[in-house]
């Protein structure tokens, strides 16, 4: 396994790689991995000749008040674990390579980067659909490997790279879950004993509301008020959103109808939750 740190040495080396004809597979990240990143690795890895896991906490994807200087960081950590799921190359760049003093570029997202985690974030998706762009660009990969925690940020994405021509293959990988349905992320770190005990809850919710849809509720109002109860009787949490979008465009639903997002952010204490499911409605 390789650590590549400087933006212009991984280039030369990809160069090399595709002359080459190599497959590449791209895992963005931010480190401090579990076994969500795992399961994009593993995937990574078994579709492609090399498997390039990026692990940069970028700075431009969060706001003044938010967690970049206690995001959890662990490199050492992280190196173990990227040579067990046989990670080919590690690019982690500093932030002065990737974006130097006289940086001014940015990637500007639309409407769809405007509802969802984007009213809570103001600039977040903008910071991350630049970062993701540049990355690509440094990488080149063939595919490119997200997960479906982070749904919006897979959209955005998604719609970056068709509306900007990048020549990337974007494949989505499900949520992977502790053995009680909590979503793995790295943010769990930051939960004490007891909010662990409470988090579940949201994936909980979100499989009722998933019943009421099979039991024929197509009202959106109706699924997210219920949610929305069982959430607040279950723990002190602070609800930024329950919603109803559609899964692709993420404009929100009068009625359900094809294929669908419901997706939530909630705060418990001082971190901030998200999660999602997505389901076909008849
Ligand atoms: O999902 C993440 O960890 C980040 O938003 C990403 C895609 C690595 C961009 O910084």
């Amino acid at each position: 396994m390789r650590i590549i740190k400087s933006v212009s040495v991984m280039q030369k080396y990809i160069l090399g790689l595709k002359s080459k004809n190599k497959r590449i597979g791209f895992v963005p990240t931010m480190g401090y991995l579990h076994k969500g990143h795992g399961a994009l690795l593993r995937r990574c890895r078994k579709e492609n000749n090399i498997s390039v896991l990026s692990i940069f906490v970028n700075p431009k994807q969060f706001g003044p008040n938010e967690d970049f200087h206690r995001y959890p960081r662990d490199l050492k950590k992280d190196e173990l674990f990227a040579q067990r799921e046989k990670v080919d190359i590690i690019f982690y760049p500093s932030a002065d390579d990737m974006y130097p003093k006289d940086y001014l570029t940015y990637v500007e997202v639309g409407k769809i980067a405007q509802g969802l985690c984007g009213k809570f974030r103001p600039g977040h998706f903008r910071g991350v659909a630049t970062v993701v762009g540049k990355l690509i660009n440094v990488i080149q990969p063939d595919i490119l490997y997200l997960g479906q925690k982070d749904a919006q940020q897979a959209a955005i994405l998604k719609r970056m790279i068709v509306d900007l021509n990048f020549p990337v293959r974007v494949k989505i990988v499900p949520t992977v879950r502790e053995q009680d349905g909590l979503a793995m992320s790295s943010r769990n770190s930051y939960l004490n004993d007891k909010q662990r005990q409470q988090a579940p809850i949201l994936y909980r919710t979100l499989r009722h509301a998933e019943g009421l849809i099979q039991q024929g509720q197509r009202n959106p109002r109706k699924i997210i008020g219920q949610m929305r109860a069982m959430i607040l009787k279950a723990a002190p949490f602070k609800i930024d959103y329950i919603e109803c979008v559609d899964a692709a465009s993420l404009d929100p639903l009068k009625v359900l109808r094809g294929d669908i997002l419901i997706a939530l952010a909630a705060w418990l204490g001082k971190t901030r939750l998200i999660d999602n499911i997505v389901l076909t409605v008849k």
